[in-house]
C-alpha cells in the first residue's frame, strides 16, 4: 500500500516530500510506459466517473486519457446541462448515482468545498479537479514535476507567480505545495487580485518568505520559474474591474529578454492574452510540457 489507495485527493495539504517524491517517481513510470507501449491494462475493468460543472478542456481529457491508456473506462459528463443536475439533482445525490456505477470520481465544481461536500456522500475516492477558487491539487503536481524535469531539483528556486493570484486555483494549490522546498516567492499582481490570506498564512507558517509587488520587472531578472495565470473573468462581479486589469501582464520577446537563459515560463492554461506567441518556440516555454505531464501524473 502506497499511502493513496482508496483515498480522496482533495488538496495539495495532504501531500509531503516523500509522498511527491513518489508520485513523480510514477509520473516518469507513466512516461516511459507510454512511449514505449501507449498503453497498458493495470485498471482493466475499473470505471472512472468525469463530473465537470465548469468547463474544461485538459484536466477533463487528460484525466481520461491516463485512465483509457490504463485500460480503464471512463464515464464523462461533460455537459451536465444535459445531466439530471438541470432537473434539480443535488450534488450528493448526483455523487451516489455515479459511485453506484463506477470506481473513482473526479469533480470539478464552481464551489470552494464542493470536492470535500461529494467525497463526504461518496464511498467511492473523489478526485477534486477544481472546486472554483479553492484549490486544484492534480494541477500543482503535474507543475511541480514540470519545474524538476525541466530544472532538475526544486529547492533553491525563486518561483515568480503573476497574474491573477486572488481567483487562480492553481496558484493557491502551487503554492501551499511548494512550501515543502527551500524556494523564494514573488507574488506579481494587480492590488485587487493578491493573493489570499489563506495561502499568504501557510507560506509565513512554514517559515517561507515573499515579496509582493505589482510590476514583473522587479523579478524578472532572477526569477527561475515565471508562472503565469490568466485573469479569471468568470469569478468576477464587476466586469469593469476585470476590464481594467486583464491585459496587465503579458510575456513577449522584450520581457523574455531580461529573463535568465535558464528560467521556465509556465502556464496551467487556456491563454488568452498573456503570453505572446511568439514565445511558443523559446526553449524556455514550459506550458506544453505541462499539458503532457498532466496525463502522466493523473
Ligand atoms: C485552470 C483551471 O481550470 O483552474 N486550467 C486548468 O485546469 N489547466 C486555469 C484557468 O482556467 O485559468
Amino acid at each position: 500500500d502506497n499511502g493513496f489507495y482508496g483515498r480522496d485527493i482533495l488538496s495539495v495539504s495532504q501531500f509531503d516530500r516523500a509522498k511527491l517524491d513518489y508520485i513523480f517517481g510514477v509520473g516518469e513510470e507513466m512516461r516511459m510506459l507510454v512511449e514505449r507501449f501507449g498503453s497498458a491494462d493495470l485498471l482493466q475493468g475499473k470505471i472512472l466517473a468525469n463530473l465537470f460543472y465548469e468547463p474544461s478542456t485538459r484536466t477533463s481529457s487528460s484525466f481520461m486519457a491516463a485512465m483509457l491508456r490504463l485500460g480503464g473506462q471512463v464515464i464523462p459528463i461533460n455537459n451536465v446541462q444535459y445531466s439530471s443536475v438541470t432537473k434539480g439533482e443535488s450534488l450528493p445525490d448526483t455523487v451516489r448515482t455515479l459511485e453506484s456505477y463506477s470506481d473513482v470520481i473526479v469533480i470539478r465544481h464552481p464551489e470552494v468545498g464542493s470536492a470535500a461536500t461529494a467525497a463526504h456522500y461518496a464511498s467511492k475516492p473523489v478526485i477534486n479537479a477544481g472546486d472554483g477558487v479553492g484549490e486544484h491539487p492534480t494541477q500543482a503536481l503535474l507543475d511541480l514535476f514540470t519545474v524538476q524535469e525541466a530544472l532538475g531539483a526544486i529547492d533553491g528556486l525563486k518561483i515568480a507567480m503573476v497574474g491573477d493570484l486572488k481567483f487562480g486555483r492553481t496558484v493557491h494549490s502551487l503554492t501551499k505545495l511548494l512550501v515543502n522546498y527551500g524556494v523564494e516567492f514573488v507574488f506579481v499582481s494587480p492590488d485587487i487580485l493578491r493573493m489570499p490570506k489563506d495561502v499568504i498564512d501557510v507560506v509565513n507558517s512554514s517559515g517561507h518568505s515573499y515579496v509582493e509587488t505589482e510590476d514583473v520587472h522587479d523579478c524578472i531578472g532572477d526569477a527561475d520559474v515565471l508562472y503565469i495565470t490568466r485573469v479569471q473573468k468568470e469569478r468576477f462581479t464587476d466586469l469593469a474591474e476585470y476590464e481594467a486589469v486583464k491585459d496587465q501582464y503579458v510575456v513577449d520577446p522584450a520581457l523574455m529578454s531580461k529573463a535568465k537563459q535558464r528560467m521556465i515560463v509556465m502556464h496551467p492554461l487556456p491563454r488568452v492574452n498573456e503570453i505572446s506567441y511568439a514565445i511558443d518556440n523559446d526553449p524556455r516555454a514550459a506550458y506544453f510540457d505541462q499539458m503532457r505531464n498532466g496525463m502522466y501524473i493523473r
